[in-house]
């Protein structure tokens, strides 16, 4: 029997656990920011990864025209099964043959691929366990996981190596608790792509440990010349994949929210019971938006892959340009990335006076140059920081320039520096991508 309540003087409401426990740790340290831009110059953000915020990059008019047309059909407007419509399933299951055989009933329609990484998170993970992730990652695995009391620990990858994962540490990290590890490939923050040994080679360590993957897809097939792209499932023998992707980035439309969930089970180890929590799971937002699922037929089908095709040779151009600019910078080391739309950059503080760290390394960039990068503390990965390559290229240019300008300004041994304002955007052939930066006889 229920007790009536108490009677109390004074109202006493609470946030849940769950709300006071849920943070997005980019948010906190933008919003915590103390600095202005410098007034005499334009602003230039390279901080944020969305690929529309320049205007420089749109669907193409086949995705635009799908979803004007799905505004008219009055199906498009009721509530839809809350895992998705069968067509925009089946159409998601045929675009991600590559992954492996995917049959509709495989798929879950999400609100977004952050959705669908709750998804994948919740439907394998309680509270008390806890899931690999990369480190540096993406912190969407922080925000989701840890209001829920699901631990995250890190697996180290390794920055001269093309941001490897390191196996040897991953396979350490797992413990009884462990219910999942994260792959992001390609990554956000650092651009790398890996190949299907290394792929082969965190299998076999899920295999042996009998963990789960949650396979973190979104920038898939965004690589640039000279890489391939391999989902992860369509390798697995026998290790169960939750595979995470959506329209989001290859699309250029991350305000549509359109994401899914596709599970891969070739030896049946997730039996009925994590599909039947997927499906529970899709009920507590009765499914994504009904316009863009009923566009999805024609949005997959439809879009020329040559649309794909000069979008990324668009963001390998700028990622070139930036590479060979920045790695001249006094006091830089930019890894070249392999794909997706980030470069993960080393500060070495000791070429730089009266800088404290990453952190301090951007505001005063801000305040001084009007630019601003994501400070490596956003991944919990210290003396870094990340840029964007969506941006124009003219822009890049700029804010490269920019940040040799104050890199220059603020070196610890300001002899023999030159500007970098001449650049090529060929490598050269022998050209190590993640060598140390050529400034000479500094520090
Ligand atoms: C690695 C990674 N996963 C997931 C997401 C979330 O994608 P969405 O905007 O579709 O929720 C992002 C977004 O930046 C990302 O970088």
């Amino acid at each position: 029997m229920s007790r009536r309540k108490s009677v109390s003087k004074e109202w006493e409401v609470r946030a849940s656990t769950l709300a006071r426990k849920t943070n997005n740790l980019i948010r906190d340290i933008i919003q915590n920011l103390q600095v202005e831009p410098n007034p005499e110059k334009q602003l230039i953000a390279l901080s944020v990864g969305d690929p529309t915020t320049f205007g420089n990059l749109n669907p193409p008019e086949q995705v635009l025209q799908a979803v004007r047309e799905s505004v008219d059909l009055h199906t498009s407007r009721g509530y839809g099964p809350s895992y998705g419509y069968p067509e925009a399933r089946r159409a998601v299951a045929q675009y991600s043959a590559h992954q492996g055989d995917v049959s509709p009933d495989d798929v879950i329609l999400c609100s977004g691929c952050s959705h669908a990484i709750e998804m994948a998170i919740t439907v394998l993970a309680d509270s008390g366990q806890n899931i690999l992730v990369p480190k540096p990652g993406f912190m969407i695995y922080k925000t989701l996981a840890e209001g829920l009391g699901i631990e995250l620990k890190y697996y180290r990858l390794l920055p001269h190596q093309q941001w490897k994962i390191d196996l040897e540490d991953l396979e350490c990290q797992i413990d009884d608790d462990t219910a999942a590890i994260v792959v992001i490939n390609p990554s956000n923050p650092c651009g790398s792509v890996y190949t299907k040994e290394h792929l082969s080679d965190v299998l076999d360590i899920a295999s042996r440990n009998k963990i789960p993957i949650i396979a973190d897809e979104i920038y898939e097939h965004m690589v640039f010349s000279g890489n391939e792209f391999s989902a992860i499932s369509s390798l697995s023998k026998d290790v169960p994949v939750l595979t995470c992707g959506g329209l989001t980035k290859r699309f250029l439309v991350p305000g549509w929210r359109m994401g899914w969930v596709i599970v891969h089970d070739r030896q049946n180890v997730f039996g009925k019971e994590v599909r039947k929590g997927l499906t529970n799971l899709s009920a507590r937002i009765v499914g994504p938006n009904t316009i863009v699922q009923r566009a999805l037929p024609s949005i997959l089908s439809l879009t020329p892959q040559s649309f794909f095709d000069d979008v990324i040779l668009f963001i390998e151009n700028n990622a070139k340009m930036a590479y060979d600019m920045l790695r001249r910078v006094v006091g830089l080391r930019p890894t070249m990335p392999q794909g997706a739309m980030y470069m993960m950059i080393e500060i070495k503080m000791a070429q730089l006076t009266d800088i404290k760290d990453d952190l301090d390394f951007v505001e005063r960039l801000m305040c001084e140059q009007s630019v601003f990068c994501l400070p490596g503390k956003c991944f919990e990965y210290p003396n870094y920081m990340r840029i964007v390559l969506t941006v124009p290229n003219d822009i890049l240019r700029e804010a490269c320039k920019r940040i040799d300008a104050f890199c220059r300004d603020h070196a610890a041994q300001r002899e023999n520096i030159k500007a970098v304002d001449n650049f090529a955007v060929t490598l050269p052939a022998d050209e190590e991508v993640y060598c140390e930066n050529e400034v000479p006889s500094v520090l």
